[in-house]
């Protein structure tokens, strides 16, 4: 397989460099000539690229005369040249160019010299040879200018070479194509706000009219629909949605600066003018547009989520515990000796070990559960159900399921969690740090949470 690809590569490159000899190109090595890379726009066979014979082009040319008539006394040869484009079809976008080498050949006496003309090429695009005039055999360079407002569309086009005693053509194609960027997305369109809903209102029943497709800017061919020009703002599906996408034709929705009223103003766009009333009715739709955009959103995106709330809660839970009120009411040393099937639950728990805290060091204890929110979770059940009320409690329900055996700690030791020293006491610091969370004024102090945050 990889033999045989290797093998059809090295064929394709050899056949590369024929097609490009036969175009009349002196070095295909010497680069700077993009025109001629393997193109999808340049079609081998049917070009006239490859096509050394100049009795192709049966308008210009006389028959050939490579049989001459059985005459005794032969006519001294004629001098004849052929000339081709180095490709039969280019693409070039609006404001740019595209270049075209034009080769010439000798085909037979000696080299005149050549005028070199286009013609066929329609209003916008430009061309220009250089040399315009050259010796058969030499080569030209063609470069054809696009206009930054010529329509989207394929021209073909002749390139003519004129010597004393002859003429031939060749023809080839240009295809303009549109490189404005493709319109970024709708922005989301403000919720529940009665600002956007009515600015969407104004456009619906006062702009759309003004600027839809059967009227000023659609006008059956213009910034709307497959091949009209750039940008393509009008919709027949979705029309407020596309309009406003296109920063070109809205710009910030400042009506001063909105390009739908400047590029209109003074006439020079196609000569369209508005009437002031339409005038009044665009900029009204924009000073909504305006304010909607700039209210709408703000609004929109204070509401937290419950994951926020939740670190929130934890991190103020933390701010509220005191150390003295916690070594006061020995809660560390309850909670470390509370003892089970398998020993204190210290003997598996001390410093954090299998993500639960026990030690009988107070301070460490306070310290690794004020710091560590997980840690903090595990002693106490943290409730953001309702954002606007978040629930703190001792997390008896996890104590209970682990001491008790309950999936997924059936192989945890045994032990009694309800009515223990380790929950009176821990009940005991909560009800305290409750207190201090709801009191006003708020003496708690700032989250004490490190990691993870
Ligand atoms: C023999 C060792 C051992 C003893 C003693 C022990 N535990 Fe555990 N504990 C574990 C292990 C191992 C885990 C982790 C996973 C499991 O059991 O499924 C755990 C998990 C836990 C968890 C869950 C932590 C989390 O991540 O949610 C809690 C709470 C807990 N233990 C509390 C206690 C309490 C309270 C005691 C004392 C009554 C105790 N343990 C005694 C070994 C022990």
């Amino acid at each position: 397989m990889t033999l045989r690809k290797e093998l059809l590569a090295a064929l394709a490159s050899t056949a590369m460099v024929v097609a490009i000899a036969s175009c009349g190109v002196p070095d295909p090595h010497s680069g700077g000539t993009p025109s001629l890379k393997p193109n999808s726009n340049n079609p081998p066979a049917t070009t006239p690229t490859n096509d050394p014979d100049p009795t192709m082009n049966p308008t210009t040319n006389p028959p050939p005369d490579t049989t001459p008539p059985p005459d005794t006394n032969p006519a001294p040869v004629a001098n004849d040249f052929s000339i081709s484009t180095s490709q039969a079809s280019a693409t070039a976008a609006v404001g740019g160019s595209a270049t075209f080498m034009i080769s010439s050949v000798v085909v037979s006496g000696n080299p005149e010299s050549i005028v070199l003309s286009v013609s066929g090429l329609p209003a916008k695009l430009t061309a220009s040879l250089n040399p315009a005039t050259i010796a058969a055999g030499q080569n030209a360079t063609l470069t054809i200018a696009v206009s930054a407002d010529a329509p989207a569309g394929t021209a073909t086009f002749t390139v003519k070479g004129a010597s004393p005693s002859v003429e031939h053509s060749t023809s080839a194609s240009l295809t303009v194509t549109t490189n404005m960027p493709p319109p970024p997305p709708p922005p989301p369109p403000p919720m529940n706000c009665a600002l956007a809903d009515q600015a969407k209102m104004l456009f619906t029943t006062g702009v759309q009219p003004i600027v839809s497709p059967t009227t000023m800017c659609g006008n059956g061919i213009c910034h709307g629909g497959q091949g009209s020009p750039q940008p393509q703002f009008i919709s027949m599906t979705r029309p407020y949605e596309t309009l406003t996408s296109y920063a070109l034709v809205v710009g910030t929705f400042d009506k001063n600066t909105a390009p739908i009223l400047t590029k209109i103003a003074g006439g020079t766009h196609f000569a369209m003018v508005y009437t002031p009333a339409q005038v009044t009715t665009i900029g009204t739709w924009l000073d909504a547009e305006k304010t909607a955009r700039a209210m709408c959103t703000t609004t929109t995106s204070t509401i937290p989520t419950p994951g926020q709330v939740l670190d929130l809660t934890v991190g103020k839970w933390s701010g509220c515990m005191e150390q003295t009120t916690f070594d006061q009411n020995g809660v560390a040393t309850a909670v470390a000796g509370l003892v089970s099937t398998q020993g204190p639950c210290i003997r598996c728990h001390e410093q954090g070990a299998y993500d639960m805290e026990a030690s009988d060091d107070s301070t460490r204890t306070f310290n690794a559960l004020t710091q560590n929110a997980p840690l903090l979770k595990v002693w106490f059940a943290f409730d953001v159900t309702n954002l606007n009320a978040p629930k703190v409690t001792v997390n008896d329900a996890l104590f209970i399921k682990v001491t008790t055996g309950q999936p997924p700690f059936i192989e945890h030791p045994l032990a009694t969690w309800q009515g223990s020293q380790a929950q009176t006491k821990l009940k005991a610091f909560f009800t305290a740090t409750q207190a201090k969370m709801n009191a006003t004024p708020n003496t708690c102090g700032a989250s004490k949470i490190i990691s993870p945050p």
